[in-house]
């Protein structure tokens, strides 16, 4: 039968256990003596090539050995041990992973503030014993998520306390997200730190993917390793799936049925290992050459050497609110802000990525001792995007973005992960807009000019609006008619009336068709800025001129009269001016008619004002209106009773 063998890119050491691995060589290599606290990594193979070069483990501080210096494995250890080393002045090399030191750090700080710190990992493996040994308060370890709902039961004063979350680097991520997702619902006081270790979360996810394409399985490594634990584990949920820690384990039966085989190694199993697996395997008649894919996987590792601007190949392993965490395939653990995820501020990392992802990133900084690269994708993104606007500049190419900021004397358009300045002057339609109102807005701009060396761009905003506003007034003209209503933006006023800016093209309202009550001045019935909504009362398309009238038929005082107010309408009217020949007063808005004086009383008036007085509210009768030469007579007397006529002959003197 052809078989496959696919061995996993992440297979082999981890950073951590090749940085604390290649500490013990160093000393071996230089004969200076040494001993490890522990194995220096659960593997036998590393441990017993070491004991044969003078470096051997010893379990107790007591039994180094004079003169000797101690080395603190990956794994970490608790204060106290690094307190007894200096207290008894024995020399010792701290190789612990910075990846647990870090966490060591947050389990110090955060207890000393008064959190309970809740670890999730296994609390009888060496790294959690060696975190909990930093703690300077209350701290807690759960094995899994049920073990956190017990403890969130047992224990129901802990809700109301400030906690702290963090996990044992090889915690399993899918168990660490169920974890996660309980400890936001019970906790309100709560501090998560994603602590699981890239590497681990890396090499879980390659061998899950891995043992679904495969037919069988082979995983590599200590033991005592709770890392290779965790991929056997993985892998298992898959396909049959061995467990080894050396080749001589390997039985040929274990894959006689596989036409695909997978093999993956924890993270303290050596390239040695892996080759004599894969040797072995050959023997035993599987097609392939092994060297040759180990050569390769060699070669790879080489590859994977990368300096600071090197443009690398990232998967996505972890999407956080404030940056990412990337594979690059190399031993470092890859972190991208979200500052260097986009140019624009407002765009969260989970609107530009998911875990899986595959996207190009230029590495930015590598740091050895930490294990760590930051990296930039929106430098990528304006390295390839930065051609488009080469291209486009000079000529009349509309390009579209966002105005991500304001600077100091315009703003800043982010095309493409591109950054282009538009100066004030090219910002906006006029110079006097606010550049501000422009922020977060998507506009359409040209490249004005561009400097390739320096990848430094200027736009134009200005040039695609005015040109918008041309095409704009050109349709207007053409369909514009007698009569269309339009809603426009007061624009000026003048003593004679007011400038409405239609789209582009301005017309006048007359400060006579602004109201129908007596108008001094525009300015008495609107203001710059108001929005009217306006009927084009005349238009002349040569001179490019247009008529426009506000106040609406329906509004026509003189037609409230007619419809509301006919003859013989009793109503209330205010005295607005007195004459010789009686007063005026006001019915309603626009409409004064005349008390004449006869009209004001059966008694006789000498002078109107003997009566009555402006401001004054009186009961009148409508007793004529003339609609053409806009009168209304108004009598008061038509609504008082007339004295007896007897009464008055009575009093009348008698002619005899
Ligand atoms: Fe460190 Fe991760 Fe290895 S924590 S020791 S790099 S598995």
């Amino acid at each position: 039968m052809k078989r496959e063998i696919i061995v996993a890119k992440s297979a082999g050491f981890c950073f951590g256990v090749k940085r604390a691995v290649g500490i013990a060589e160093e000393y071996a290599e230089k004969g200076i003596p040494a001993v490890t606290l522990g194995e220096i990594i659960h593997n036998p193979t590393v441990v017993d090539g070491l004991k044969e070069r003078g470096i051997y483990p010893v379990e107790e501080i007591s039994e180094v050995p004079e003169g000797c210096t101690l080395i603190l494995r990956s794994h970490g250890v608790p204060l106290s041990v690094v307190e007894e080393l200096e207290q008894k002045c024995i020399p010792y090399a701290d190789a612990t992973c910075p990846f647990v030191a870090r966490i060591h750090r947050i389990v110090a700080e955060r207890t000393a503030a008064g959190d309970t710190v809740i670890i999730t990992g296994n609390p009888d493996h060496a790294e959690v014993k060696g975190i909990i040994g930093h703690a300077k308060g209350d701290v807690r370890v759960v094995r899994n998520f049920k073990e956190l709902e017990k403890l969130s039961i047992n224990e129901k004063n802990l809700c109301a306390k400030c906690i702290t979350i963090v996990s044992q680097t090889t915690f399993l991520r899918a168990e660490w997200e169920k974890c996660e997702k309980f400890a936001k619902k019970v906790y309100t006081n709560l501090l998560i730190f994603d602590t699981i270790c890239n590497d681990a979360c890396t090499k879980q996810s390659e061998a899950d993917a891995l043992s679904r394409r495969c037919d069988g399985m082979v995983v590599v490594g200590g033991k005592k390793s709770s890392n290779t634990a965790r991929l056997w584990e993985t892998c298992a949920a898959n396909c049959p799936t061995v467990l080894i820690e050396y080749p001589s384990e390997l039985k040929p039966n274990d894959w006689k049925n596989c036409e695909v085989i997978g093999v993956t190694a924890g993270a303290s199993t050596p390239y040695g290992i892996i080759k004599e697996v894969l040797q072995t395997m050959s023997e035993n008649r599987v097609e392939n050459s092994f060297e040759e894919m180990l050569e390769q996987s060699f070669r790879e590792e080489e590859s994977k050497y990368v300096r600071n601007g090197d443009k690398v190949q990232a998967t996505v392993m972890v999407v956080k609110d404030t940056e990412i965490v990337v594979s690059v395939g190399s031993k470092h653990t890859g972190f991208v802000s979200s500052e260097e995820l986009s140019e624009d501020p407002s765009v969260k990392p989970a609107d530009l990525v998911k875990v899986g992802d595959e996207i190009t990133l230029k590495v930015l900084h590598v740091n050895d001792a930490d294990g760590t690269m930051t990296l930039s994708k929106k430098k990528v993104d304006a390295e390839k995007n930065f051609q488009a606007i080469e291209e486009a500049a000079g000529t009349d190419k509309i390009l579209e973005g966002t105005v991500v900021e304001v600077v100091r004397g315009g703003v800043i358009v982010v095309t493409d992960g591109v950054r282009v300045f538009v100066p004030a002057s090219q910002a906006t339609a006029s110079r006097n807009e606010a550049l501000e109102g422009l922020l977060k807005q998507n506009v359409k701009f040209r490249v004005l000019e561009v400097n390739a060396q320096r990848k430094r761009a200027i736009g134009s905003i200005r040039s695609v609006l005015a040109e918008e506003r041309k095409a704009r007034q050109a349709a207007f003209w053409e369909n514009v008619e007698v009569g269309q209503v339009f809603k426009g933006r007061v624009k000026s006023l003048t003593s004679y009336g007011a400038f409405v800016d239609l789209g582009g093209v301005d017309g006048m309202v007359h400060v006579s068709e602004l109201s129908w009550l007596r108008v001094a001045k525009p300015a008495d019935v609107v203001s710059v800025g108001d929005v009217l909504e306006v009927f084009v009362k005349d238009v002349d398309k040569e001179a490019k001129k247009i008529s426009l009238g506000y106040k609406k038929e329906e509004d026509n005082p003189w037609e409230i009269l007619k419809r509301d107010y006919p003859v013989d309408t009793v109503a209330k009217a205010k005295i607005v001016s007195l004459t010789a020949f009686g007063a005026f007063a006001n019915l309603i808005p626009g409409i004064d008619g005349l008390i004449h004086i006869s009209q004001i009383s059966h008694e006789r008036v000498a002078k109107p004002e003997d009566v009555l007085s402006v401001g004054q509210e009186v009961d009148v009768k409508i007793t004529d209106i003339d609609f053409d030469k806009h009168r209304v007579s108004f009598s008061m007397k038509a609504l008082i009773e007339a004295p007896a006529k007897e009464e008055a002959e009575e009093e009348a003197p008698v002619e005899e």
